[in-house]
């Protein structure tokens, strides 16, 4: 899918601007806090009616002013249609060509777009939970169905750990425990099935434009692990060993009061040329690596729901050589439309067919 168009008002550092974007590349260039990030973001605000990085809806309006809107005019299988989000201190309103949404959640995802932001290289050498997020996400964006399973898990172990929180000793734990056990195995083995496939078909995309962009010399893989069960089981066997693993650690959980088996303790493990890339990757290798996890993300994500996602690649280049950042430009092009913040001049670099949007003090030109 494809922005055309995205309008602004008192939006981050932005008055009133109205952009266009071409198919293919578009570069956003400007020096420091001028507001490419601002632009990119009110994308993803419009793909998943929420920010990837601000948690209050009100930090988005400009300062000063009180109510901001964001739209975005798209094109997706050859159908046109506006989405537009409204907020300020009455709430929010969507709007879909023009009609208001009774409740925003249905219109979130009709936008799809993948996002690399600066934090991204986190993902190689952060906490594990950066890592299940990158999966989720995925999942997320497969469709209704799939959406559910990582909030569905979440509250089970949210009731399970509040109960396990407040037990206060007596014989009967293993019979309160029970229905929770359950309940727990119930929402983790869909969630688990989900993330090794995720994991599974998304390490073969990232390992192959990792050696697009790096050479040959080292293979990236993934891969998931989890607290029990393996990729090739079916949902009996997963069950049967989550109960199993639930019940070896039975007295480990009282003591410790939390839950300790499930996919809320996974991880996705990342070794470069064989070693772990958390403790061995250099700056450049974990952007690299997070960069090659986005398009995996992008790949996978349009040959399972046949919509392409919008690329958003904020600060992809920084810590590049001049021979990755081509490459890396290279295999973005591939997809139908990608939007890339750079500080720096890529002139050598670009083929002539990118568009350049200068960003300035909150203005956006196509030059
Ligand atoms: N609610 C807001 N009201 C007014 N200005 C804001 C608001 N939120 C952020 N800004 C400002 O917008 C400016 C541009 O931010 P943005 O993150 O888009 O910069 P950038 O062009 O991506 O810069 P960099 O190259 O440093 O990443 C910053 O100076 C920031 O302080
Ligand atoms: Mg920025």
């Amino acid at each position: 899918m494809i922005v055309e168009r995205v309008r602004l008002d008192n939006f981050r550092n932005y008055s009133h601007a109205d952009v266009e974007f071409a198919p293919g590349n578009n570069l956003l260039t400007g020096t420091n806090a001028q507001g490419k990030s601002n632009l990119l973001e009110a994308v993803y605000l419009l793909a998943h009616l929420k920010s990837h990085r601000a948690g209050r809806m009100r930090d988005l309006v400009k300062n000063g002013e009180k109510e901001s809107a964001v739209s975005g005019r798209f094109l997706d299988s050859g159908r046109s249609f506006t989405l537009k989000l409204a907020f300020g201190p009455t709430g929010r309103k969507v709007e879909l060509n023009g009609q208001p949404q009774g409740s925003g959640g249905r219109s979130r995802g009709l936008v799809q777009c993948v996002m690399f932001s600066p934090d991204d290289p986190l993902l190689v050498k952060g906490e594990p939970s950066l890592r299940r997020d990158f999966l989720d996400e995925t999942c997320e964006a497969l469709g209704p169905v799939e959406a559910g399973l990582p909030a569905d898990y979440a509250r089970v172990l949210r009731q399970r750990n509040a109960l396990l929180k407040g037990w206060e000793g007596g014989a009967r734990f293993e019979e309160a425990m029970g229905p929770w056990d359950e309940a727990l195995v119930r929402a983790a083995v869909p969630l688990v099935r989900m993330r090794f496939e995720i994991a599974g078909e998304t390490a073969v995309m990232a390992a192959d434009a990792y050696t697009g962009i790096a050479g040959g010399e080292k293979r990236l893989e993934l891969s998931y692990r989890s607290t029990f069960g393996g990729p090739g089981e079916d949902v009996r066997e997963m069950e049967l060993s989550m109960r199993q693993r639930i019940e070896e650690r039975r007295e480990e959980e009282k003591r410790a009061k939390t839950t300790l088996v499930g996919p809320h303790r996974d991880d996705v493990e990342i070794r470069l040329g064989g070693s772990d890339a958390r403790l061995t990757a250099s700056q450049g290798e974990q952007r690299s690596i997070a960069f090659c996890m986005r398009i995996a993300q992008r790949e996978y994500l349009s040959s399972e729901t046949d919509r392409e996602p919008i690329l958003l690649l904020d600060d992809v280049f920084s810590e590049l050589d001049e021979m990755r950042r081509k490459r890396v430009l290279d295999l973005v092009a591939r997809g139908s439309q990608a939007i890339i913040t750079t500080t720096e001049d890529l002139r050598g670099l670009l083929g002539g067919e990118e568009r350049i949007i200068e960003v300035s003090e909150g203005t956006a030109k196509v030059v």
